[in-house]
């Protein structure tokens, strides 16, 4: 059955752990403010698992969802940046405190880049062929290009941005958000690899390994690991982290991904009409 849970209710879980009530606040409010958007994107992957799609509208569809090489690449940059940030501290608090903030960093890429298991960006290649039968998808005619203005911005932002502490304020709500995603999608995935692919229950696992590697602590320890890199940066510099920035970090990334899901859904519409016209 698929679960009932919204985004909004999967994520509140995870912000009522932040020890910080300011932090905790930001995030809430932006999950209430933006409940429309996210409303959009519940519905992009409720009308996805109750349908069968055209093979080219599931290679836009997987094409256009995740890129986690491209990600993880960015948090590693903010990871190396922030180790060449302590070894020029000259306090030795200052220093340990960076390092150990450097390390929180890098626990958002664990996964990612292999360690433990199989690189990511590997996964889902894999998962995407699986599932769309063959590796077209990956062609760059099926790319959406103007949307997730948002998410490609933090990843430069990660690599060349001058404030590592906002880089680090603007990437936190990408894990929780990623949480929330994987959380709500994982149900719909297996019921619509079953009723329409057809697929049999034995390669389950084996089909949806991507989605499913990152369900559990996964994330929602990105998040988390975020969260105290946060504090030892703070605690490193001696300042506060901005709010306001962390809530509209959040807002905005929302707002984005449900633009990116409307043109991602129209685009699929379109290559549906196109192999209607086709079979016609
Ligand atoms: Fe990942
Ligand atoms: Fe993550």
């Amino acid at each position: 059955m698929t679960t009932t849970k919204t985004i909004e209710q999967i994520v509140a879980t995870e912000i009522a752990l932040v020890d910080n009530e300011q932090a905790r606040h930001a995030l809430s409010r932006s999950y209430g403010n933006a409940a429309h958007s996210l409303r959009t994107i519940e519905c992009f992957f409720d009308d996805f698992a109750t349908r069968s799609w055209s093979e080219e509208a599931l290679c836009v569809f997987f094409h256009n969802w995740r890129s986690p090489g491209i990600g993880s690449a960015s948090f590693c940059a903010l990871t190396f940046r922030l180790m060449m940030h302590a070894e020029s501290a000259e306090k030795p608090e200052v220093r340990s405190l960076l390092y150990r903030c450097a390390s929180r960093l890098a626990e958002v890429s664990h996964e990612d880049v292999g360690i433990g298991g199989i690189n990511h960006q590997i996964l889902y290649d894999d998962f995407a062929t699986r599932l769309t039968g063959r590796d077209a998808w990956k062609l760059d005619r099926y790319h959406h290009d103007g949307t997730k203005a948002f998410l490609t911005g933090s990843r430069q932002y990660r690599q060349h941005g001058d404030d590592l502490g906002y880089a680090i304020v603007r990437s936190l709500p990408e894990e929780l958000y990623n949480y929330g995603e994987f959380t709500f999608v994982a149900p719909r995935f297996v019921r619509w690899r079953k009723e329409h692919l057809g697929r049999p229950p034995e390669g389950v696992k084996d089909d949806l390994k991507f989605i499913h590697d990152h369900l559990g602590t996964t994330e929602s320890g990105h998040f988390a690991a975020l969260v105290r890199g946060l504090e030892d940066y703070a605690a490193a510099m001696g300042v506060l982290p901005d709010w306001t920035q962390l809530y509209e970090s959040s807002y905005t990334l929302i707002t984005d991904m449900a633009h990116h899901y409307g043109a991602i859904a129209q685009r699929m519409r379109e290559e549906e009409e196109r192999a209607g016209a086709l079979a016609a």
